[in-house]
């Protein structure tokens, strides 16, 4: 029989840098619910990190659900962590999420740029439907940062994202903060990561926020 687990190199390489700000940023205890969560290494190795935490992935396809299936019953971890859940399927698009109460977190990985950006709003919709009161959103991937150059990597990765899919490439800061605060999210932390990527933390605030804002790049 076929393993459906996937793996990412590079998701290997940066949980562990991601599970440091976690531990840091996060309360002891609470329930997460991760969105696209690909393959599901990094659920695992988050509820393996985060013991005072329940940990729900998702995804949106078929073969990622799987996958993370299968890294959540797998015992390469020992025995899978007992505070991970089995993967929902969850589309950040979809009007209402399968989330039955409010979370105390929601961490989103490499989504925003390799999926088409009304999902960053859908993000935040979403966010601000089922977080807790003061809970917290927690993004990772590239940015493009106004007044900052972008590194030569990521201009070269926006490329071939752009030319893979047309709706796709690295999202603004800027217009990602704008989407954020329209639903009451603030940005509190920004956090540099390796290979020219950001961890982001925005906390609810329940006020929505008007702005003078340009648009999505
Ligand atoms: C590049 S992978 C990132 C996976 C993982 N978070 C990581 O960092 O390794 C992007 C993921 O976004 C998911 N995705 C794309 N559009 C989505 C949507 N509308 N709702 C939920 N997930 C979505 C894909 O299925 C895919 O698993």
């Amino acid at each position: 029989m076929t393993d459906p687990r996937q793996h990412s190199p590079a998701a290997e390489r940066n949980r562990q840098p991601i599970l440091e700000v976690l531990q840091r940023v996060l309360p002891a205890r609470g329930s997460a619910l991760e969105i696209a969560s690909g393959t599901g290494q990094h659920a695992v190795h988050f509820a393996a990190g985060l013991p005072g935490w329940t940990w729900q992935p998702s995804d949106l396809q078929a073969d990622a659900l799987a996958s993370i299936g299968a890294w959540c019953a797998r015992a390469d971890v020992g025995a899978p962590p007992t505070n991970l859940r089995p993967p929902l399927r969850l589309d950040v698009m979809a009007p209402d999420w399968p989330v039955p109460e409010p979370v105390d977190a929601i961490f989103c990985a490499n989504m925003l740029h390799i999926a088409p950006w009304p999902t960053c709003a859908a993000l935040m919709r979403g966010a601000a439907q089922y977080l807790a009161a003061h809970g917290m959103l927690i993004t990772y991937g590239p940015y493009l940062v106004d007044g900052v150059a972008t590194a030569p990597g990521n201009l070269a990765f926006d490329e071939s994202l752009r030319a893979r899919n047309p709706a796709w490439g690295i999202r603004r800061l800027a217009d990602v903060t704008y989407e954020a605060a329209r639903v009451g999210l603030r940005l509190r932390e920004q956090i540099a990561m390796p290979a020219n990527n950001l961890m982001l933390v925005f906390e609810r605030t329940g006020q929505a926020q008007q702005q003078a804002h340009s648009g999505p790049a």
